[in-house]
Order: C-alpha cells, then structure tokens, then sequence
C-alpha cells in the first residue's frame, strides 16, 4: 500500500478504537449502548464487530486526529472530516451516531456505517464516502471473518444489511456477507466466484427486498454460480425474524430451507397477485413460463408445469401448449 494509504488507514484505526470506547466505557455512550442492548446485541457482540458511538460534538475526532500528528486535508480525504467551506477548520462527518467499523479483505478499518439512535432523524445509515481506501461498489461486509467458514461450509450467505450478518452470528451462522444497501456489482460477484460456487440469497421479507432477491440470484446464477433464496414472512428481515423467533429456528427454517430459484420465482410471480382475477392468473402463468423457458431441464420442466396446473386448476396439457408456443 501507498504511504497515503497507510496513513488513511491509521486514521481509521484511532477513529473506531475511540468510538468503542466511547460505547463501552463512557456516559457518553450509555444510551447508545442500551440502544444496541435492546437490539439483542451482547457485550461479546459489540466487541466481535468493534462497534462504537461517535459523540454529538462537532470536532472531537478532529481535535484526536490532530493530536495525532494528521492534518484536516488528510483527514478529509479519509472521509472522516467535512472542511468548511469558508476555510475555517472542520467538523466531523459522523455526530452522534452508532458506528459500524467496515473492513478492507484483510480486516483492517477502511470506512463507517453510522446509525441513528433517534429514528426521527435522516437518514438512517451514514456511510463514508468514496476514498482512495473505500469504495462501497467493492466491500462486501464482513468478508475477512468470513473467509474461512465460507470454505468449510461450501457456501456463503448473501444479505443485504450488515445488521443482518451481525444478527446471524447468534445463529451460528459465520459464512455471511452483506452489500452496503440493494445493489450488488461484478466486482461482489469476482469475490464470492473466489470462496464458494453456492450462494444463498437472503433478503427482507418486503418489496425492496424481494426485488433484491431477484436481481441477485440472476446476476449470481449468469456467473454460473448455483443460487438459492431464503425467504422470509412477509415484514421481517433476518435480524428481526431472528430477535422474533430465536437464532436456532432462523438457522433450521429460514437458512437451512432455501427454494431453489424456480420455486423462488414462483414464490416471487406470485406476490401481490389474485387467482379470482383471470389478468393476474394468466400473467402468472406466463411470467413462470418466460423463467422455465430455456433454462430447465425436462425435469424441471414438468416439476413446475404439473405445479403451476395444480395451483391455478389449468390443465397441464394448456400449460404446455402455452410453454411450446414461447420455445
Ligand atoms: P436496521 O433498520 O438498523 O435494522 O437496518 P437494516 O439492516 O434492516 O437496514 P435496511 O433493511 O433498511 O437496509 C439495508 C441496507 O441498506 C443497510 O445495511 C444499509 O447498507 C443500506 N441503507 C439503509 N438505509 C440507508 C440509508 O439511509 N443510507 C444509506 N447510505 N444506506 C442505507
Ligand atoms: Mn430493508
Ligand atoms: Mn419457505
Ligand atoms: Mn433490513
Ligand atoms: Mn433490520
């Protein structure tokens, strides 16, 4: 790494050991602490993760990182100052907000995730901005503890929220990642073909989340990677399905029983559609068959039109007339 690299880097390192102790060991940090409590985070947690708490105050990071022997301009470039416009000084980019540490392959600190407390405030994440060290098009969230779990298991667990990840290690599960926010690129892609040909999708159970679900297991499943989803009850994503029912019954019912996609895209036509309306039906019907077309096997194939007959009550004979006419 460069020298500007490093010094970037060391920035990030003063940075997240002084937002965990302010979390951990001060009054400052009592409500965000007893926030993260009623989240269902543990002490053991919160160190695993390195969370922290950054303070209200305009310039505390600033004044540390000074002291430290590092200029504003670098500090900027490491996205954890804004300098004012009219030249005087700088104030810290992340106030009073709960701070996920994120890290580079190799773990070392190279960007925040701040939360709210407060959910009256906007917006809810805050994330470092782009920088010669981090770029959010590149990091996937927990991929250097990852690592080794991913290779035991055969497989990785694909989430969209970091929250998500922290919140399935209560469930044993440690081969998980997650994008910063609903968009996963080739360079994620380039990662994951490097650990695992298995990925299990795991979205929120909401629109977002469906929506998420579908563009990453097509992405996934065109690099050739085997994909699978895990669905969740309508209004939960994995961390509050897990807070609802228990670490155990989300490792065995949720992740443990993936739909392939086919059925996932069954599941997915089928959403927010009504069979007592013949438009909705037929748009089902076609939207399965568009998926079956050219990818499955004979197999599948009569897997998923004798399914389709027995849900919607139209002849498997129909259904594979209509499926030979879109060959
Ligand atoms: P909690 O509400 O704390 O449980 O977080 P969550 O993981 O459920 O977040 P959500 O499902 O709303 O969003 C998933 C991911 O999208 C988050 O982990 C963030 O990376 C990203 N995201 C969500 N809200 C924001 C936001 O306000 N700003 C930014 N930059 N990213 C966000
Ligand atoms: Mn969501
Ligand atoms: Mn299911
Ligand atoms: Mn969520
Ligand atoms: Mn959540």
């Amino acid at each position: 790494a460069s020298k500007e690299a490093d010094r970037l880097i060391e920035m990030h390192k003063i940075a997240s050991n002084f937002y965990h102790h302010l979390l951990l060991n001060t009054v400052e940090g009592e409500n965000a602490l007893s926030y993260l409590k009623k989240r269902g985070f543990s002490r053991d947690l919160i160190e695993k993760y390195g969370i922290g708490w950054s303070l209200p105050n305009w310039d505390s990071l600033s004044l540390l990182l000074q002291r430290n022997g590092f200029g504003l301009e670098e500090a900027e470039k490491a996205g954890l100052v804004i300098l004012r416009e009219n030249g005087d000084g700088a104030f810290d980019r992340f106030r009073g907000r709960v701070m996920f540490p994120l890290h580079d392959d190799h773990g070392k600190v190279i960007g925040f995730s701040g939360r709210i407390i407060d959910d009256q405030d906007e917006p809810k994440y805050l994330n470092s901005p782009e920088t010669p060290i981090f770029n959010k098009g590149k990091l996937l969230y927990n991929l250097h503890r990852a690592r080794v779990p991913i290779r035991k298991n055969g497989k990785i667990i694909l989430f969209e929220g970091f929250m998500d990840v922290i919140a399935a290690s209560k469930s044993g599960i440690e081969h998980a990642v997650a994008t910063m926010g609903t968009s996963l690129t080739p360079a994620h892609i380039g990662k994951i073909k490097r650990l695992a040909n298995h990925v299990v999708v795991s979205t929120d159970g909401d629109s977002a989340g469906w929506e998420a679900a579908k563009r990453y297991s097509e992405m996934l499943k065109n690099e050739g990677l085997q994909t699978d989803i895990a669905v969740l009850p309508e209004g939960l994503d994995p961390d509050e399905y897990i807070n609802k029912f228990g670490p155990e019954d989300f490792a065995e019912k949720i992740i443990g029983k993936p739909h392939s996609f086919l059925a996932f895209i069954m599941m997915y036509a089928r959403r927010n559609k009504n069979f007592k309306f013949e438009n909705d039906l037929l748009q089902y019907i076609h939207e399965v068959l568009e998926h079956l077309v050219g990818q499955s096997s004979p197999v599948e194939r009569d897997l998923y039109i004798r399914q389709l007959s027995e849900e919607t009550k139209i002849s498997e004979e129909a259904i594979l007339q209509q499926f030979r006419k879109m060959e």
